[in-house]
């Protein structure tokens, strides 16, 4: 019995999360992915050449001049740096630092920028920016916007007409965990875009990088992801606990279904017959003005073959050996489940008492029904 309700509940479980698998997934099928990447309104910049700031010297020694602050005062200056990039903020030549970093970019990371030239720090991951950083962050996040996105046709412009300025604003600084991006672990500024979609640019503090825009509809991919991957914690993962937990459960079903299986085969009540006769029935109730024959297939329950002769018999389960209501009386020897046990005294057994929904149509030709 404890099989049963086992493999019962864990079946419930599994069908619910099923359903919301194949809904999840078709809702999926359906969305716009360009749109619920941010592609319709992200301009990724293209890779920055600075062979302009190069120039050779005049005296043939392959020397080279740039304007350049050296990567050896760099070094001097931050020691801890483990990895030098020459970059771009909007139109600033930079040079990033990485002092430490985990093997992905949302990862907790720590990055100094420097200006290239005059070799200043720039902090953007201060909540409370100087103007012209608080400038910067806007002028990055504007120019990774599409112009088309605001239905103007201008080229890619930093600077916004007075009408779409006031579309665009910058939230604040945001530090994890950040609803639009799970998996983040920097501090990120977060610009909010008054467009249809409702888009949000975000940009990682400290390398000034944009990393997403996130719209209504990456909203609505990221929840039917979550529900598809059953990541309830909003891990960013689909290798979490729930779904460890889950498959433990399927596991589980298939235990307590295969032995269910077994213990119909041993009880005798599933046998492979390849032609399945009709089998008689006498049937005597108080109920009934005389005895009834009835005729149904030799490996049908008892029950079922009740309910279809619309002989009245009490079943509250449904015929899942639960309830101990569907009592006949039948001949003493016949076969008793581990339903029957469970459901019935010692002495109804004795006397020959069984569950119509445990027993089939080939065990017995006389039964009699005398429920109250
Ligand atoms: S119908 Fe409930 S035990 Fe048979």
């Amino acid at each position: 019995m404890m099989f049963k309700r086992v493999h019962k509940w864990l079946s419930l479980a599994v069908f619910i999360q099923l359903f919301i698998w194949l809904g999840s997934g078709f809702l999926l099928g359906k969305l716009d992915m360009d749109k619920a990447a941010g592609r319709d309104t992200l301009v990724r910049n293209n890779p920055t050449s600075f062979a302009r700031f190069y120039e050779n010297t005049d005296d043939n020694s392959g020397a080279v001049n740039t304007p350049f602050v050296s990567v050896k005062s760099l070094l001097k200056n931050y020691p801890m740096t483990s990895e030098i990039e020459l970059s771009r903020l909007f139109d600033q030549v930079i040079y990033k630092l990485k002092i430490n970093a985990g093997q992905h970019d949302y990862q907790a990371s720590h990055y100094k920028l420097v200006d290239a030239i005059s070799g200043e720090l720039i902090d953007l991951s201060a909540e409370e920016l100087a103007p012209t950083d608080k400038k910067l962050i806007y002028q990055i996040a504007r120019f990774s916007y599409k112009d088309s996105a605001f239905g103007s046709s201008q080229t890619q412009n930093p600077n916004l007409s007075a009408d779409q300025s006031e579309k665009m604003s910058v939230a604040g600084l945001l530090y994890p965990p950040i609803e639009d991006l799970p998996r983040e672990r920097n501090a990120v500024w977060q610009i909010n875009v008054d467009d249809v979609s409702q888009t949000s640019i975000y940009i990682r503090a400290q390398t000034g990088d944009v990393i997403a825009h996130v719209n209504d509809e990456t909203r609505w991919r990221d929840l039917l992801l979550m529900l598809h991957f059953m990541d309830y914690a909003e891990e960013g993962s689909f290798n979490n606990w729930f779904i460890k937990i889950f498959a433990v459960m399927t596991l589980l079903l298939s235990g307590t279904g295969a032995w269910g299986l077994y213990r119909l085969f041993s009880d005798g009540r599933i046998k492979i017959t390849w032609f399945d006769r009709n089998k008689m029935l006498l049937v005597h109730s108080e109920k009934l003005p005389k005895a009834v024959t009835l005729s149904a297939s030799a490996n049908s329950s008892i029950l079922d073959a009740l309910s279809a002769s619309n002989i009245e018999i009490r079943s509250i389960c449904g015929g899942g050996g639960l309830c101990g209501t569907c009592k006949f009386k039948g001949e003493p020897e016949l076969l008793i489940t581990a339903a029957d046990r469970e459901r019935l005294t010692p002495d109804e057994l004795a006397l020959g008492y069984r569950l119509a929904c445990q027993h089939v149509m080939k065990e017995v030709s006389n039964i009699e029904l005398n429920q109250h």
